[in-house]
């Protein structure tokens, strides 16, 4: 039954896809894609309410769109396009917010979160809040609904949007009839919080971060970058507090991993050390997938084609659930 369910879901492209993402989200969908029909687009569109560099927005959705193409993911089962080349989602938006109440928005994590910041410094409620950001959940909503997708896969911090999708497609079918589909959220097998350079959560938003895609010799210096201790080589460390450690962890396997936590714990081994052998194992991973990502990213007309392609498709997709919710809304044919 399960394998005729529809995944989706989207990535805003609003910064370098780093170690965190790969193994916080997008892990996820290269193994949902072994199994299940997905969808997967770059939230361009998302990403307007914070980036308002067009170049930046294009260059990061091809690196997406060159990410997803080159880590294994089963492209036989996705359909891959930029939310921005399917403009029936602005239409459903539209009329979607007219079903939503505003006290859903107002409770909204990212907005609350804002308005928190604000009001903590003594600012206005809503400084620098636009309606991008307030009606966020809504263009999601849309992305979800139009597609008639079964399951979201997402990380934990945006179960919220995919339940106030639910309450929205919920709101429009009482008043409409069972038009839209009701999605549920799956959220990713918790992999932790993979720490970045200074030992903190990896992030873009604390400079932190070791790029998906660094090319080997950007890797290692990144890599000799990382915070320890000042343990000396002959001391015993604890693995489980070394992001070292914890980075090393998601690219070997059980025997690898037990073997270099007992390094750890033996003493006799200086972070150098470790170091180049985190590296090492990394690399080995990440090369393959890195070359076939930097021949995409040099051969731009196989990234347009793609999502070319792909964006053809969602429109059908797209097209038969617009025409469902303009007749039962606005009287069309
Ligand atoms: P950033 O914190 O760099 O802005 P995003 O919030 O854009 O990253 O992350 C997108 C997704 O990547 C998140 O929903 C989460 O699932 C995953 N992710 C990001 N950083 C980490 C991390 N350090 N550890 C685990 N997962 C992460
Ligand atoms: N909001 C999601 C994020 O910040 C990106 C996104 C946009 C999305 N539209 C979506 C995710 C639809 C799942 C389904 O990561």
């Amino acid at each position: 039954m399960s394998d005729t369910k529809i995944f989706l879901t989207g990535i805003k492209p609003t910064g370098t896809v780093h170690l965190g993402n790969y193994i916080g989200a997008l892990r996820q969908i290269r193994d949902i894609s072994a199994v299940h029909k997905t969808i997967v687009f770059v939230a361009d569109l998302h990403a307007l309410n914070i980036m308002h560099d067009a170049n930046a927005v294009r260059e990061h959705t091809y690196e997406i769109a060159a990410i997803i193409m080159s880590i294994g993911v089963n492209m036989d089962n996705v359909l891959l396009f930029r939310q921005s080349d399917v403009p029936a989602v602005c239409e459903l938006s539209t009329i979607l917010t007219n079903v939503t109440p505003k006290g859903l928005m107002d409770r909204a994590h990212s907005y609350k979160a804002a308005v928190d910041r604000n009001t903590a410094a003594g600012a206005d409620a809503d400084m620098g809040v636009n309606m991008g950001l307030y009606t966020y959940p809504i263009l999601m909503a849309a992305d979800i609904l139009l597609y008639g997708a079964d399951v979201v896969p997402v990380g934990a911090d945006q179960k919220q949007h995919v339940e106030f999708a639910r309450d929205i497609a919920g709101h429009f079918n009482t008043i409409y009839g069972n038009v839209l589909k009701l999605p549920d959220a799956q959220i990713a097998p918790d992999a932790g919080i993979i720490p970045g350079l200074d030992g903190r959560k990896m992030s873009k938003s604390y400079d932190n971060v070791i790029p998906l895609m660094a090319n080997s010799g950007e890797l290692k210096k990144k890599i000799m970058r990382i915070i320890t201790d000042s343990k000396t080589p002959e001391e015993s460390k604890d693995p489980e507090i070394s992001t070292i450690f914890q980075l090393y962890k998601h690219f070997a396997d059980a025997a690898e991993i037990e073997k270099f936590a007992e390094m750890f714990r033996a003493g006799g081994m200086g972070y150098g050390t470790a170091k180049t052998i985190l590296y090492e194992k990394m690399d080995s991973v990440l090369a393959p997938m890195r070359e076939r990502y930097e021949y995409l990213m040099n051969h731009r007309d196989e990234l347009d084609s793609a999502l070319a392609g792909g964006a053809e498709i969602a429109r059908k997709i797209a097209d038969k659930t617009l025409s469902r919710v303009r007749r039962v809304t606005l009287g069309k044919k």
